[in-house]
């Protein structure tokens, strides 16, 4: 699953104790148009949950890019971790990925983050409901395989759409899941441009569809029902929607927002033309134990600033969705263009998000990381 796309010219720094290297073990190709990059376990090996995302950091044609990609392995499952990368149409690095990385190759990324997880309990008993549309497919995978390996007493019910039978990724892995797992893992496919002789359902994954499959697999005596939702925009709306008509408890509803724009979408949606203050302050961060000051000039978040600056602040997404880039607020205040990657206790704790935040007073202090 990809979130967003961002580039920026490459500035030699010292990267600092959020990144590190990971050597490309194996590449699966998983359909035509997706694999699967496993790499070697560093030492000590990867510390992540699943559900969480990778931020890679490449160069291609001379130029750093950064993209983030969910991790598609379970930490308890599967003895390598790794990402599934499907290509976007002209996306300069998921083709790069789907092409030219070959097992040797060491990648930087960042330590994996994200908050579209769970923890898991051996006594617990839940229904996990996991609804994905193609490549959202990826972090919804390693949460599958966690649930059924920690979790003896819990069922899931994965609800996957795609285009056609040749484009679900992972097709074979869950038909193996689903004959080990009798009764505890059930999946229901849909297919928008299916072949005549599909039995399944068929069409995209509209609010009708989605309350008559739950209302189909609702089973009250499965326990505590758990969504989790990723995928295009629209099925993602649809399915609340449909959860919400149904009455599910929001509180049980997780979902991850990703895009598949162009570079060229994505940098148009960069918040840096808004209507941020017209004057220079002074930001101070707080990075890797080391305090640095500099001016956030009219138009500039302070992640842009920063980077500009010359310091190696952690950042992804560059669109508020992947809390790469958070920091919390010492002092002084700031605005955001938008904040919907933080959750509302995170906004009460005084965190920001560095990409999307301008300054909207003196004294500002921020603690990143
Ligand atoms: S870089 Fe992703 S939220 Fe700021």
């Amino acid at each position: 699953m990809l979130f967003n796309i961002f580039k920026k010219n490459k500035v030699e720094k010292k990267r600092g104790s959020q990144y590190l290297s990971l050597k490309v073990r194996e590449v699966v190709k998983e359909t035509e148009d997706a694999v699967t990059v496993y790499f070697e376990q560093p030492d000590p090996y990867l510390d992540y949950k699943p559900g969480q995302f990778l931020t890679l950091i490449l160069e291609v044609n001379g130029k750093e890019e950064r993209r983030s990609y969910s991790l598609s392995t379970s930490p308890y499952v599967d003895p390598h971790p790794g990402i599934t990368v499907k290509r976007v149409e002209g996306g300069l690095v998921s083709n790069h990925l789907n092409d030219g990385i070959r097992p040797g190759k060491t990648i930087e990324v960042m330590k994996p983050m994200g908050h579209f997880t769970t923890d898991f309990h051996s006594k617990n008993k839940n229904h996990f409901i996991l609804i994905a549309g193609g490549s959202g497919i990826t972090p919804i995978m390693g949460i599958a395989k966690s649930v059924l390996v920690n979790e003896p007493n819990s069922k899931v019910t994965l609800v996957y759409c795609n285009r056609s039978e040749d484009q679900i990724i992972f097709d074979t892995v869950i038909q193996e899941m689903v004959a080990k797992n009798p009764g505890r893992f059930e999946v229901v496919h849909t297919l928008t441009q299916p072949a005549n002789e599909w039995a399944g359902y068929k069409g995209r994954l509209d609010e009708a569809k989605i309350e008559r499959i739950l209302q189909e697999h609702y089973y009250p005596e499965a326990g505590k029902e758990i969504f989790f939702l990723c995928g295009p925009e629209g099925l993602m709306e649809a399915s609340i929607e449909a959860l919400v008509k149904l009455g599910k408890d929001e509180e049980s509803i997780h979902r991850e927002s990703f895009y598949t724009s162009s570079t060229e979408e994505a940098e148009a949606k960069s918040p840096s033309s808004d209507g941020s203050p017209a004057i220079t302050r002074e930001v101070t961060i707080a990075l890797e134990g080391e305090s640095h000051t500099y001016e956030v000039g009219p138009g500039k978040t302070i992640l842009e600033a920063g980077l500009d600056a010359g310091y190696d602040m952690p950042y992804s997404c560059q669109s508020g969705l992947c809390t790469a880039c958070r920091g919390k607020l010492s002092s002084g205040k700031v605005k955001m263009d938008q904040d919907a990657g933080l959750s509302a206790s995170e906004k009460e704790e005084g965190y920001i998000l560095c990409c999307v935040a301008h300054p909207e007073s003196g004294d500002i202090k921020i603690e990143i990381g």
